[in-house]
């Protein structure tokens, strides 16, 4: 049973959605927690991830390591994006179950379901149709560990790994860097250089016109706990998580405008790609077994600013 005294294994604790894991943890009470920075565990050294598992033997295990990023860094990354995130759920989950780990979550991620995708996107969309490109290697590693997750259950008959689908996740310990960044921290970096600046103009790529459903990490973190402790009701497949609602970047841009303090002038450069019009994910199956989203938009992107105001990101901008 998942309880305060169980132990557990945060994977990534240092990242945007493994360190909101960590603080929900701790403001619940369970203290029995494992972790280790990638300087300590490289988790795609397969020998030093069983070794790892065999001494400390988690019986609960967040699976929040990966590389993730933006649009720039899937172009510009596309085998480490691949290679990293396979090797890193390989030998995690080889070695939970060689192990008896109880129960782990896993991320998989909106961009593995097919680009076309009626909308909102349910699960069963998943590998019905063609993906987007760009993230093609990142999104076959998701639906690779997506896979996995289902094929060990049955292999082993036991619901030990359950996979949680998020769609875009933000926070504090995002990534802000320009080159890797997803749109939210992105455009939350940008407004603020511009604003720091006197930058009358800001450029932004698009029309602004499609949407996308944000996730506050803190209701990502809330979902993979809630997901530890309702695992009896879940079924052997895999559970969109998300907020429910969406916006259009033009709308995002406006809010992080307001946030900020940005008073100057957003121009659309619309000679850049949309990329899909829509993407939200339909999350009743998930919602329907109790669980709420509870981080608004607004207040989500308020106390990310305030956490990157604070964080070395903004202290490198001075
Ligand atoms: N962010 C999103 O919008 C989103 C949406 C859907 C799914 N997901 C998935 O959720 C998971 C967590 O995402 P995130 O946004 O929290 O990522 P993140 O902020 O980039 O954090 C990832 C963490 O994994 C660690 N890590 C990476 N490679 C490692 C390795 N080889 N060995 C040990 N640790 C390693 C990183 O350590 P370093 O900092 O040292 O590199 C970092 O602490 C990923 O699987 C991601 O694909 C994220």
């Amino acid at each position: 049973m998942f309880s305060q005294k169980s132990k557990i294994y945060v994977a990534g604790h240092e990242g945007l959605i493994g360190s909101a894991i960590m603080r929900r943890l701790k403001a619940d009470g369970y203290r029995n927690i494992v972790t280790r920075g990638r300087g300590e565990l490289d988790l795609s050294d397969s020998p030093r991830v069983d070794a790892f598992f065999m001494a400390e033997k988690p019986e609960f295990v967040f699976l929040a390591a990966g590389r993730s990023g933006g649009i720039v860094a899937n172009i510009a990354y596309p085998s480490s994006f691949i290679h990293e995130n396979i090797s890193i759920q390989d030998n995690v989950f080889e070695a939970a179950e060689r192990n008896g780990v109880t129960r782990l979550v896993f991320y998989g991620s909106s961009c593995m379901y097919p680009i076309s995708s009626p909308q909102p996107i349910s699960e069963e969309y998943l590998m019905t149709g063609p993906i987007e490109k760009t993230s093609e290697p990142y999104a076959i590693a998701k639906i690779a560990g997506v896979v996995a997750c289902r094929a060990y259950n049955n292999q082993y008959k036991s619901k030990r790994f359950i996979a949680l689908v998020p769609n875009s996740v933000y926070g504090q310990n995002d990534n802000f860097s320009l080159e890797s960044s997803h749109v939210m921290a992105g455009l939350i970096r940008r407004f603020h250089e511009a604003k720091t600046e006197g930058v009358r103009r800001i450029h932004l790529w698009g029309t602004g016109n499609p949407r996308r459903e944000f996730m506050h990490a803190d209701d990502a973190a809330s979902a993979s706990v809630f997901a530890m402790l309702n695992h009896d009701k879940l079924d052997n497949t895999h559970y969109n998580i998300g907020t429910g609602e969406d916006s259009s970047i033009a709308e995002l841009a406006c809010m992080i405008a307001g946030t900020v303090g940005y008073n100057g002038e957003v121009a659309w450069n619309t000679a850049r790609p949309d990329g899909a019009m829509r993407k939200i994910l339909d999350s009743s199956r998930f919602s329907s077994l109790g669980w709420r989203p509870q981080v608004t938009l607004h207040d989500g992107i308020k106390s990310t600013y305030e956490w990157f105001l604070a964080s070395e990101y903004a202290r490198a901008l001075i």
